[in-house]
């Protein structure tokens, strides 16, 4: 019998974001299940299987030996692991990240507890989960205020850097009322941008191609960093360069402090890691377990490219490695 992989894919979706409603991720969601049903395609027999409340019954119809997760869930403190667990339930291995790891990257707060636990490079922190808590006297200005478990820039605009006390309890009030608790509050960074892509487990992991995020173009008032509305109104304005052009030592730094961030949170397969870096160290800000693989638009993707790989020699790969590891 042929080896039958499952895409396990999210209900389309129209979200409100900072009272703006989007589908920005839909379409991106779509063309990425489509596409990654094509390649496997090739190889094995593959099924779509969409997640909503009569997930476990398809599942089980399904008989796959192995799932592709694509599913970031659509609620809940604890989305991104909800796939996995009724997986591990089912006794179904699947591609990517367990519960745990998805469950720490998306909490930034408490992958940073374990990166500090660790000596894993991280730009010092607090978390606020009440108005009423004072700032940690070692925290210098200019600080960041952003949701602890958000992704794709939600809750992080211009105004979440802030200068002093005053602009940062606005911000801290804001995020408050408006996401699920705690607030991250970390120092700003200032310095170069990087994201980094990861392949596989143990020794055998790959370090894609660094690639650098430059916000040279953007007009300052909307902030040189990736807020919301970089990443979704001045994408075309923001510059992408892959390979980065950094020195060898930097580039050294930067695998082995990804590589070991990686690994402390459990990460498995794929991830995508963002850093700054400042006075040639770099800082790890957050790790994107279930990372975008939209070919030809994901960073991801791009970076496998410049490495020399398709994007179906990516997704075989992906496959590939996820089968090694749960022989
Ligand atoms: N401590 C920081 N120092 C400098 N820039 C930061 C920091 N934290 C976040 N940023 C900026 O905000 C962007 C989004 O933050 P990130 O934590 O990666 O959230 P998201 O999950 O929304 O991508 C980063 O890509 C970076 O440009
Ligand atoms: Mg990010």
């Amino acid at each position: 019998m042929s080896y039958r992989i499952g895409i396990i894919y999210d209900k389309p979706s129209i979200e409100v974001i900072d009272n703006i409603e989007t589908n920005y991720t839909d379409n991106q969601k779509k063309v990425t299940k489509d596409a990654i049903y094509d390649i496997l395609k090739k190889k094995y027999e593959v099924v779509k299987i969409l997640v909503d409340e009569k997930i476990v019954e398809r599942l089980v119809e399904s008989k796959i030996d192995l799932a592709f997760n694509l599913s970031t869930g659509t609620k809940g403190e604890s989305r991104q692991s909800q796939i996995p667990a009724i997986l591990e339930m089912l006794g179904i291995s699947y591609v990517g990240s367990g519960i745990l790891a998805h469950s720490l990257a998306l909490d930034k707060s408490k992958a940073k507890e374990i990166f500090a636990y660790h000596n894993v490079s991280t730009p010092a922190f607090q978390t606020f989960n009440t108005l009423a808590e004072q700032l940690n006297s070692h925290l210098n200005f200019p600080l960041i205020a952003k949701p602890a478990c958000e992704g794709s820039g939600y809750g992080i605009h211009k105004d979440s850097v802030v200068y002093n006390k005053k602009e940062l309890e606005k911000k801290v009030k804001d995020l408050l009322q408006n996401y699920h608790p705690p607030v991250l509050v970390e120092e700003f960074i200032e310095g170069r941008e990087f994201t980094v892509g990861i392949i596989g487990n143990g020794k055998d992991k790959i370090i894609l191609p660094i690639m650098e995020i430059d916000f040279d173009d953007i007009p300052e008032e909307h902030g040189k960093f990736n807020t919301f509305e970089v990443k979704t109104k001045f994408e075309d304005l923001t510059k992408f360069i892959c390979p980065a052009q950094i020195d060898v030592e930097l580039e050294r730094a930067i695998k082995d402090e990804v590589s070991r961030a990686f690994d402390v949170l459990g990460c498995r397969d794929i991830s995508r890691v963002d850093i700054r870096v400042k006075n040639n160290k770099p800082y790890i800000l957050e790790i994107n377990s279930l990372p975008g693989l939209k070919p030809g638009y994901s960073d991801l993707t791009k970076m496998a490219l410049v490495s020399g790989l398709t994007y179906e020699d990516l997704i075989f790969m992906i496959v590939d490695n996820a089968m090694k590891r749960s022989k």
